[in-house]
């Protein structure tokens, strides 16, 4: 079974037990999948965000999502682009990381992503894309939760960038049987 996949939608409507924002540090909303969650998930959102004091880039917090489909949000800031050698990698597979660990924390099965930093804070989407599947599947090849994680691109040409990345790394690889 695939534990992995990826697809095109809108992230506020997703039936997974957590969704993930692409936050920035304060965690007291923004534009973009920030925006979009905060305005889907209500006031609650924001006031239980402004007791959380902020979030490191890199790193991940939780809270409910209220008037989401989703029963959690797990906040992590991304990296900003800044031309690539300033860590932006590293701390953009940290995103991926500590958003899952969380995950398996709190025992959350199924998880989706957005494209995290690959909006406002510019990051290319094929670098992107490279990190972001690198954290998640090494992660699920270490780990029995979550059991699912999806990757929700907001249009089809972010899709595309994934999907060929995924078939350039680990289409047919032992990936196929996460
Ligand atoms: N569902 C899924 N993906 C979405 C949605 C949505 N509803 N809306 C936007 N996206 C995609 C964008 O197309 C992009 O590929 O999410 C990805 C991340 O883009 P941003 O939301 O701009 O996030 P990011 O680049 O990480 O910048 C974060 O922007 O909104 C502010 O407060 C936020 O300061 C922070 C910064």
């Amino acid at each position: 079974m695939n534990r992995f996949s990826i697809l095109v939608g809108d992230i506020t409507r997703s039936d997974a037990k957590a969704i993930v924002n692409a936050a920035n540090t304060s965690l007291l909303g923004g534009s973009g999948v920030d925006g979009a969650i905060h305005a889907a998930a209500g006031p609650e959102l924001l006031e239980e965000c402004r007791t959380l004091g902020g979030c490191e880039t890199g790193r991940a917090k939780l809270t409910r999502g209220y008037r989401l489909p989703a029963e959690y949000v797990i906040h992590t800031p991304g990296p900003i682009w800044r031309g690539g050698n300033d860590g932006e990698a590293a701390a953009l597979a940290s995103c991926y990381r500590s958003c899952l660990e969380l995950a398996e924390e709190h025992g959350i099965e199924t998880v989706d992503f957005p494209s995290i930093s690959t909006g406002v804070y510019g990051y290319p989407m094929a670098q992107a894309a490279a990190v972001a599947l690198k954290a998640i599947l090494d992660f699920l090849r270490g780990h029995d939760l979550p059991r699912q994680v999806r990757m929700v691109c907001h249009t089809e040409q972010a899709a595309r960038i994934y999907r060929q990345t995924y078939n350039m790394w680990y289409a047919g690889s032992k990936a196929e049987r996460l």
